[in-house]
């Protein structure tokens, strides 16, 4: 038995922040950004936005699309780093605002690739029967973890939410799916801060090592597309859709060219998103739905990489 994708959502802020807003408060400029990582615009969370109300926005869309009613919803699993509070997850916290019934429900911690990871975990859980039906989300408020004055962050990332519906699957669906983490690169990009005896101890916003995470991203991202797409037994030629995470235009061109898929086998949203971390996949995943690209019968590659340093792939036959 496997698992397919019956369903996907999405949901952005309204608040769209470009460039050159941007380069109102901070020393940079649209040019510097385009060209170093093809970010043109993301979108920020305003005041009272949670990132479970944007997780709650996606479901909706994915549940309607799937056709499953939220009190039927068996599974939830939300790939965050941004969430709502220490505890409850923002999974539980979801739940609720859904209205979902009393299945486990819990997040998952992998930085930029928690959609993969979260993915391979729902599957496991279908495929094992622990799970009728799962409801698999990447939701994040990044804004809120980026220091505004710090130009080598701040222009990188944006807010939103992708979610995705799985059932069991008589053909086609997740053929396999492949994770990894080395936590030897935990300091090349962290927020280090802590919660401790009523204050953050350390900082609280993201740093990064920007040099080392673009190599080390590369080369792990086309190992692992590799591997994933061997134990479908699928050549890289077989793929119709490669959707990496959207962290920067250059690292995914970096890594089409290093597999052969061509340009316009790949799915872009981070000109739009920017980096929007778990939830980048299944937005752009969503997207790509919606407009028709993936069809039926489609290869689709995803690939993710992110803080640990954690990385995986997941390959797809689109039922
Ligand atoms: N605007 C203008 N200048 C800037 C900005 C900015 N926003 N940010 C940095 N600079 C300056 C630097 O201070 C430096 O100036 P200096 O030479 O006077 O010291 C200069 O630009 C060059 O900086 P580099 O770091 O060498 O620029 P580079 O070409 O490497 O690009 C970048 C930087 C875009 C961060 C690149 O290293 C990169 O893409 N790394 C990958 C990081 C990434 O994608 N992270 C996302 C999160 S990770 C993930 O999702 C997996």
């Amino acid at each position: 038995m496997r698992s397919r994708i019956a369903g996907t959502g999405r949901c952005l802020p309204g608040r769209v922040v470009t460039n050159d807003e941007l380069a109102l408060s901070v020393a940079t400029s649209d040019e510097w950004i385009r060209t170093r990582t093809g970010i043109r615009q993301r979108h920020v969370a305003a005041e009272g936005e949670t990132t479970s109300g944007l997780a709650l926005a996606a479901s909706r869309e994915a549940l309607a699309a799937a056709g499953i009613a939220p009190s039927d919803v068996d599974l939830i699993v939300v790939a965050t780093t941004t969430p709502d509070m220490i505890f409850p997850s923002t999974a539980c916290i979801l739940q609720a605002k859904l209205g979902a019934g009393g299945g486990p429900a819990f997040d998952v911690q992998a930085v930029c690739s928690g959609f993969v990871y979260a993915l391979a975990v729902a599957d496991a859980m279908l495929r094992s029967g622990a799970a009728r039906n799962a409801l698999v989300v990447g939701a994040e408020i990044y804004s809120r973890i980026l220091d505004w004055n710090d130009r080598g962050t701040c222009v990188l990332f944006g807010d939103g939410a992708g979610a995705v519906v799985l059932v069991p699957a008589a053909e086609g669906g997740i053929l396999a799916t492949k994770l990894h983490a080395d936590g030897h690169h935990k300091d090349i990009l962290c927020v280090p801060g802590q919660v401790r005896a009523g204050g953050i101890a350390g900082t609280p916003f993201v740093r990064m090592d920007g040099g080392h995470v673009f190599k080390f991203a590369v080369k792990v991202l086309a190992e692992v597309a590799l591997e994933a797409l061997d134990a479908a037994g699928l050549p890289v030629s077989a793929v119709d859709w490669l959707i990496p995470h959207q962290a920067n235009l250059r690292i995914m061109d970096a890594t089409a060219r290093k597999l052969h898929v061509p340009h316009e086998r790949m799915v872009v949203t981070v000109d739009r998103h920017a980096n929007v971390s778990a939830a980048s996949i299944p937005m752009a995943l969503d997207e790509a739905v919606r407009d028709g690209r993936v069809r039926s019968g489609h290869h689709v590659l995803l690939t993710g990489v992110g803080g640990g340093f954690t990385w995986g792939a997941a390959v797809l036959r689109w039922a």
